[in-house]
């Protein structure tokens, strides 16, 4: 693994990432390497302000252009206030969902065209793109159960219907097909213990690389 590196952890609703996520903080610190976690939407002052914005749930009429830009504005502050000054310092990024996200539940659940999804996030991310997406794959049935018994309600996006939250799970398994050397997948459906096994393996073997 080079410095600076930026893993994003990705995948379904509930699918664990937040979880995997502290797990591999902690295994990457004890071996001495400096880590700033971060997220989408988020990640910033100005990017948690819109994350507000963008997951309220009192406000289902949000049409869908307007949440790919927010998300666009979000990541374009993201990338120029944060992760690329880390990288500059030698940090591993580890970012709660990035792009692929945005793929996934704008283009392949939104149906928005996808050139119009590439045209903004080509805008946020000006020229950068993260190093590795590890996608947490898990039927979102599973998911939306394991966001209910965490007991926080759900968000805007967690409250989409069904048929909806399959085709953005679909989306990313889409996209590693077409970008195996960007994407890792995992199974999330096993314990949590096995899933972040599997995901320091992945790391490991990048940090071979
Ligand atoms: N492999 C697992 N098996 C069973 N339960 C899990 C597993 N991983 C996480 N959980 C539990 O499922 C719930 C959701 O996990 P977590 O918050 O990490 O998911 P997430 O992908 O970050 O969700 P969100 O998309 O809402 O941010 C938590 O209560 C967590 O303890
Ligand atoms: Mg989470």
């Amino acid at each position: 693994m080079k410095q600076g590196f930026m893993l994003v952890f990705d995948g379904s609703n509930g699918a664990g990432k937040t979880t995997v996520i502290k797990g591999v903080e902690k295994y990457l610190t004890l071996k001495g390497f400096d880590v700033l976690l971060t997220r989408e939407p988020g990640g910033t002052p100005i990017g948690e302000k819109i994350r507000e914005v963008i997951l309220d749930p009192s406000t289902p009429e949000m049409c869908y252009m307007t949440e790919l830009m927010l998300f666009g504005a979000g990541r374009a502050q993201h990338v120029q206030e944060k992760i690329i000054p880390a990288l500059a310092q030698g940090k591993i990024v580890i970012s709660d969902r990035f792009d692929a996200a945005t793929f996934s539940f704008q283009h392949f659940a939104r149906g928005i065209d996808l050139e119009t999804i590439i045209k903004i996030n080509d805008l946020a991310l000006a020229g950068f793109t993260p190093d590795m997406n590890i996608i947490l794959d898990l039927d979102p049935n599973e998911g939306l159960k394991r966001v209910i018994s965490r007991g926080e309600g759900l968000d805007r996006l967690e409250d989409e219907k069904s048929d909806f939250l399959v085709k953005a799970r679909n989306g990313y398994l889409k996209q590693a097909e077409q970008s195996p050397e960007k994407f890792e997948i995992i199974d999330a459906a096993q314990s949590k213990e096995a899933v972040l096994s599997d995901v320091i393996n992945i790391i490991d073997s990048l940090l071979e690389s």
